[in-house]
């Protein structure tokens, strides 16, 4: 079981609701005002960490809208007051000195508050049409890989002299440095083996895609057993997954199929959509295993059922060593007021009554 108590987070909708695009009750809205009143809430029901993931452009239709995360990501740090920011971010859009010093500073204006989550990338055209071009997939980790090691020593306050393949860095040092910890947190969200190598060299915590407990446990089992850097603390693991909760099984799994119904109209959308992701990503690979709504694994998780159900198997990926529920619902706004009042209290019960 992981020694911490669990933690449940939301993503952030940048890109508007995560099961299905056309969903009458939920119409699309990736807007600031939408995504600030989210965040707000979700403080204010009890939530821990907001996940804001980073994409320039729409991924799954680049005419649709899409919020902009690290701009948004220091306004909401600077409305709330108590909910962890984490921010996702692609290595080859920005250089490491800028994304650093901008994590730097948001991690002031929240208070110690701020995470970045480092992710490699796989929708092609987002940095191939911007002319960065779009290195094969074990490249882009090895790219990734060197620029978290500067982002990394620079978030420390220490000066950074780097000589690699991708960077030169010559004594550069950021003021002022982080006055609540050591560095904000690292966390990383990618499946394939040098994306487990990437987390236990240089991460806090390791996101892993929404899939069943089994899987999840051989997940923790692989990247806990590999050596950490000297003085680190333990790796910490974080789930994605998409909750349908309702008081019966059978209306939970009416909303299910509902929500499937739905995913069916944004078919020919996908089916577009899959023309731009890299084939190589294990964490697609992973979702095509099973059928799901959701994003990052979604129902693949399983967290579908009545009030009990959903509990008991969160506390059952608690003790498998989940501390952070990174969680999708939709509609959003409802669901996740449902679960703060009827899932976490019964989780919190099962694990320390
Ligand atoms: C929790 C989580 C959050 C993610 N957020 C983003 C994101 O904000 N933007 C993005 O492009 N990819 C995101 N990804 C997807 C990673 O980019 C993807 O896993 C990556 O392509 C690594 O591939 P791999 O699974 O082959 O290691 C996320 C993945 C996880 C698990």
């Amino acid at each position: 079981m992981s020694a911490k108590p669990p933690r449940f987070g939301i993503w952030a909708l940048v890109h508007g609701s995560r099961a299905a695009l056309q969903d009458p009750a939920e119409p699309y809205d990736a807007s600031w005002g939408r995504n600030q009143t989210l965040v707000l809430e979700a403080e204010r029901l009890g939530y821990d960490s907001v996940l804001v993931a980073q994409h320039t452009v729409n991924p799954h239709d680049a005419s649709l809208d899409q919020l902009e995360a690290w701009t948004a990501s220091a306004a909401l740090a600077a409305l709330t007051s108590r909910i962890e920011i984490i921010t996702a971010i692609k290595p080859y859009l920005y250089h490491p000195v800028v994304l650093a010093k901008m994590a730097q500073q948001i991690e002031h204006i929240s208070g110690g508050r701020f995470a970045i989550n480092l992710v490699n990338a796989w929708n092609r055209p987002e940095l191939e049409r911007a002319g960065i071009g779009f290195p094969e997939h074990d490249e882009r980790y090895v790219y990734g890989r060197e620029w978290i090691s500067v982002v990394d020593a620079l978030l420390r306050g220490e000066v950074v002299n780097h000589r690699g393949d991708n960077f030169h860095i010559d004594g550069y040092q950021l003021r002022p440095a982080d006055p609540f910890r050591a560095r904000p947190r690292i966390y990383v969200g990618g499946e394939s083996e040098p994306a487990r190598a990437l987390v236990a060299a240089h991460g806090d915590v390791w996101f892993i895609n929404g899939q069943p407990h089994d899987d999840v446990a051989r997940l923790i089992a692989d990247v806990s057993a590999r050596p950490r850097p000297v003085g680190q603390d333990a790796l910490r693991f974080g789930l994605s997954a998409f909750v349908i909760a309702r008081e019966t099984q059978a209306q939970a799994e009416a909303h299910l199929e509902h929500l499937f119904a739905l995913a069916e109209l944004d078919k020919p959308l996908r089916e577009r959509q899959k023309a731009n992701i890299d084939p190589n990503v294990v964490m697609i690979q992973t979702f095509a295993q099973s059928p799901r709504v959701g994003s990052n694994g979604g129902t693949a998780a399983r967290l579908v059922g009545d009030y009990d159900t959903v509990a008991r198997r969160i506390a059952d990926f608690h003790r498998a060593g989940i501390e952070l529920f990174m969680l999708q619902f939709q509609p959003f706004e409802a669901d996740m007021q449902r679960f703060a009042e009827e899932v976490a209290p019964r989780v919190r019960r099962l694990l320390f009554a």
